[in-house]
């Protein structure tokens, strides 16, 4: 089941307009650039921005996502028919041969079940053709990024073109190490309504992250800073011999 703020149409509406500033998708930009990457799957495509920023460079993609309000969202945007959207997971997959995955914006982290988590990088494994890489970020748990995430630092309020005014903040619930579980209140001033969204995410160290894809077959080409959020994120290449 996926967590409201990606799963429930009002609230997947409201993601873009939420989060506009995506620079954090140029560091994966340039990867793919650099890559040479003409065929990309993006595990975790949520609302498909980063899907559509390739496809708007001739890149084929094929975006896949388990929430499907977000799959809605994604597909109603223009350009969208050039991206072959798939409500699921990394095991729903159809037989594919990436030049590149990506699972940007802390998809690993939203990957709570290690069972789950195993079978992404499987998935994405046998998606990728021999040589290509699977790229992706996970937040440095020494980072301790949850001691920030509280109602005070995150309240706003946005104008949102046809929405209106939407008040929001988080809220942390618990941390139940390597879990850590908050939620996020939306309050829409046009109606009043009040919808809340629960998330777990888990954190993993470099080396758990690293041994997890060895041990997959992957070979863990190099590990970077996220330089839009730089000492906070590990941002692994993984490429399949
Ligand atoms: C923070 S959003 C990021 C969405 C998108 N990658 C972006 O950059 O905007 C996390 C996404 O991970 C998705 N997700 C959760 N569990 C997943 C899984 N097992 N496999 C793939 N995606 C998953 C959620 O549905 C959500 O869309």
């Amino acid at each position: 089941m996926a967590d409201d703020c990606f799963g429930h149409p009002r609230l997947a509406a409201i993601y873009d307009p939420l989060d506009p500033d995506r620079s954090d998708l140029d560091a994966y930009l340039r990867i793919v650039e650099e890559a040479g990457a003409r065929q990309v799957l993006d595990i975790g495509c949520g609302t498909g921005v980063f899907a559509l920023l390739l496809a708007d460079r001739g890149i084929e993609v094929v975006g896949i996502d388990p929430a499907q309000a977000s799959v809605d969202i994604a597909r109603a945007k223009p350009g969208s028919e050039r991206v072959r959207w798939i409500c699921g997971d990394a095991t729903a997959l159809p037989p594919l041969q990436v030049d590149l995955a990506t699972m940007t914006a802390n998809v690993a982290q939203a990957i709570v079940d290690p069972h789950t988590w195993q079978k992404t990088l499987r998935g994405a494994y046998h998606a990728l053709r021999p040589g290509g890489y699977l790229v992706f970020e996970t937040r440095d748990p020494a980072r301790r990024a949850w001691e920030e995430w509280s109602r005070e630092k995150s309240y706003r309020v946005t104008q949102i073109p046809g929405v209106g005014s939407v008040e929001s903040w988080v809220q942390l619930i618990e941390v139940s190490w390597p879990l850590v579980t908050f939620r996020w209140t939306y309050v829409f001033a046009v109606d009043g309504q009040v919808l809340t969204s629960d998330s777990t995410l888990r954190f993993r160290d470099r080396e758990e992250v690293e041994t997890d894809l060895v041990g997959h077959g992957y070979v863990v080409e190099d590990v970077r800073d996220a330089p839009d959020r730089p000492g906070k994120e590990f941002v692994f290449l993984a490429r399949r011999p």
